[in-house]
């Protein structure tokens, strides 16, 4: 979906206490507690609330770049008392090699064609110093045809190795319900398109559902990336 159409849905996608706010962020929170990073992007930061908090973790300043307007308008609505957090509509103006670290949570799957994925990645690129760090997630491709806790799909898993397909998301915290498209990139596509932009991966990471017992396969999948060389 692209930026008009996220700002349409994105006061009910912030309400809803999805399973990524106790599996995957307190987890990106913990690692930036130990990075400490001066500072940080979070690119497509939505509501701010994942940056403003990793403030809380360690992070000294934040920088949150969402393209849609309603995001901006929260984003910019919960970082008011925060004077270490900017929010921006537009990444021309941020230095390259500005940031440590540059997060990237549940973008990519709004992302609707490869040359678009290398074009994000490579701006990612430009704006880590060198060394810097990317982490990303997204969910997990191999995944969708799993009902998890808060979050399911209608894509089928014949369709895997067809990247760039769309398909549909429910996601839903028992209280209230968003329906939203989506862009399925395999394991294959997400690699190639880093190591096209340049970024190197460090290390992948998947992660259970809040279910106990963490449910059937994994829901949410992490990348961890340098600043590399592009190809
Ligand atoms: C699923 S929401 C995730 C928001 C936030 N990162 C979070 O985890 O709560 C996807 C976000 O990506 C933003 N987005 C859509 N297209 C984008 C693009 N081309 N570049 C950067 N952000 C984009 C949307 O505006 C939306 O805020």
């Amino acid at each position: 979906m692209n930026p008009e159409e996220w700002s349409g849905i994105g006061h009910a996608f912030s309400a809803i206490s999805d399973a990524r706010r106790v599996t995957v962020f307190p987890r990106l929170w913990k690692h930036l507690q130990q990075s400490a990073p001066a500072r940080l992007l979070d690119y497509g930061g939505g509501d701010g609330l994942f940056a403003l908090e990793a403030l809380r973790w360690g992070g000294q300043t934040a920088v949150v770049y969402d393209p849609a307007p309603a995001m901006l308008e929260l984003a910019r609505r919960n970082a008011a008392a925060e004077r270490r957090m900017q929010v921006v509509e537009s990444t021309c103006q941020l230095k390259e090699g500005e940031f440590d670290v540059v997060v990237m949570n549940a973008v990519w799957m709004c992302l609707a064609t490869e040359e678009q994925c290398v074009e994000v990645l490579s701006e990612i690129r430009r704006l880590l110093k060198p060394g810097g760090e990317f982490l990303a997630s997204v969910t997990h491709p191999c995944f969708r045809d799993r009902r998890f806790a808060t979050y399911q799909t209608d894509f089928p898993m014949g369709r895997y190795l067809e990247d760039g397909a769309s398909f549909g998301v429910t996601m839903s915290d028992g209280e209230r319900e968003v329906r939203f498209n989506d862009t399925h990139w395999s394991l294959s596509a997400m690699t190639r398109q880093m190591q096209r932009a340049g970024l190197q991966l460090a290390g992948l990471e998947e992660l259970p559902d809040m279910t106990a017992g963490g449910g059937e396969g994994s829901p949410w999948l992490l990348l961890f990336g340098r600043r590399g060389k592009p190809f």
